[in-house]
């Protein structure tokens, strides 16, 4: 293993044609046992060809590593599953490994196989492990997952509307010592849709008072993150909080939002806290919302939501949260300065400053004009100013000025 690994390093970062012409070469004209001894070039292969190679090296690489798949050599198919991924779908692997995965030879393999058909693995895959799971042990969530990610992504809608809002509780997060400001701005700018119900140690709950959009909450500037309060689930262990935490995620509440806010796939991220268990524990908690609810899709790779599972006494606290990148209250922030002010804070600092009609604000250390640009976005203001030593941050200010059109 140590070999393999030493090999591996010495190998990584040559070129792709090097690679082919000179380690594939010998790969290939090596007879065992000097062939298994050489299996570093497989993986050095799938890393490299995926980083830095031509779209016909690729294919070149993905051709030679199926032809792998079908060597004597245990080991040699084992480094052929695991490369294979790395360079993207492959329908003709699929066909092969689901082929392997019929008649493994040993439990290392089966579980290489499993970990190959769940990074690429499609409709093939899916209907096998629905028809016969004792023998294609590949979770079907996340195979579900990955299909609807490349056929209908999902995105989310800041425009359309929750139709039947009764029940739901808006947790808004923010920095400690933020809250009554932040209070006070949804008091402000959205008491007509949203009454504050409670104001904690970094939260404000809202509960809605009509049907409402995700425009309607991200019209406020000073929190950080929002999230819909999907329950607390008691347990005394990880293992008991897998059923409780997944039947919250399966819930109707959960498909109203989700089908309220996305366009396409529901697909959904699970943030565990770490003191409350692993990626072992997400894994199991995706499965067992599959199987209440197929369409509700864990994928930890770039979906479009996320479930949060804080740590609360007695058990945790599940809430659903978009994962809007960017943020769309800051589509003007085209530039940055080292130590740059945290938005919802330089929106809070706006709000907190107060203002006059008709004044003249002046930050003398603007950076990147945040400050100033959150307090010209109340409104009022006959002039904002800003200066700073560095030209380059004005030059940076002045642009994100332009994007903000205030
Ligand atoms: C912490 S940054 C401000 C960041 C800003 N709030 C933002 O989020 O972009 C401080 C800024 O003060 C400027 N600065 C430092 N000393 C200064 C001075 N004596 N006069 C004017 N500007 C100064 C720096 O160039 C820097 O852009």
């Amino acid at each position: 293993m140590k070999a393999d690994n030493d090999l591996y390093r010495t190998l990584r970062d040559k070129a792709c044609a090097i690679l082919w012409k000179e380690d594939v070469a010998a790969f290939d004209r090596a007879v065992e046992p000097e062939r298994s001894r050489l299996v570093a070039v497989i993986r050095a292969v799938g890393v490299a060809f995926a980083d830095r190679g031509t779209l016909a090296e690729k294919a070149q690489a993905v051709t030679w590593l199926n032809s792998l798949l079908k060597d004597p050599s245990e080991k040699v198919r084992r480094y052929a599953m695991a490369a294979l991924p790395k360079l993207g779908d492959d329908t003709q692997a699929e066909a092969k490994l689901l082929d392997i995965l019929a008649a493994p030879a040993g439990e290392r393999e089966r579980q290489k196989v499993v970990e190959a058909l769940e990074k690429i693995g499609g409709e093939a895959t899916l209907e096998a492990a629905l028809k016969d799971p004792s023998t294609v042990s590949v979770a079907p969530d996340r195979v579900a997952a990955r299909i609807a990610r490349l056929t209908e992504p999902g995105e989310i809608s800041l425009d359309r509307v929750l139709a039947r809002p009764s029940g739901v509780r808006i947790h808004l997060h923010c920095r400690k010592g933020l809250e009554r400001i932040l209070a006070d701005e949804a008091r402000a700018l959205v008491k007509e849709i949203f009454e504050v119900k409670s104001v904690m140690s970094g939260l404000v709950v809202l509960e809605p008072l009509k049907p409402f959009s995700l425009g309607d909450v991200y019209q406020l500037r000073c929190f950080a993150q929002v999230g819909f309060v999907l329950g607390d689930v008691r347990a005394q262990s990880p293992e008991e909080a897998i059923n409780p935490i997944a039947l919250r995620i399966a819930s109707n509440r959960t498909r109203d939002l989700l089908a309220a806010f996305t366009d396409g796939a529901f697909r959904y991220r699970i943030e565990m806290d770490p003191a409350l268990g692993d990626a072992e524990l997400v894994r199991k908690i995706g499965a067992e919302v599959h199987r209440f609810d197929p369409k509700i899709l864990n994928d930890p790779r770039e979906s479009p939501w996320s479930v949060d599972v804080f740590a609360a006494p007695g058990g945790a606290s599940v809430e659903l949260r978009p994962r809007l990148s960017p943020d769309p209250r800051l589509g003007y922030r085209l530039g940055e300065v080292a130590a740059g002010s945290h938005p919802p804070l330089a929106a809070a600092m706006a709000r907190l400053a107060g203002s006059y009609v008709g004044e003249v604000a002046w930050d003398p250390f603007c950076g990147s004009g945040i400050e100033l640009i959150e307090r010209a976005m109340l409104g009022g203001a006959s002039r904002v100013i800003g200066t700073d030593l560095s030209a380059e941050a004005v030059e940076i200010a002045r642009k994100n000025f332009e994007a903000a059109a205030v």
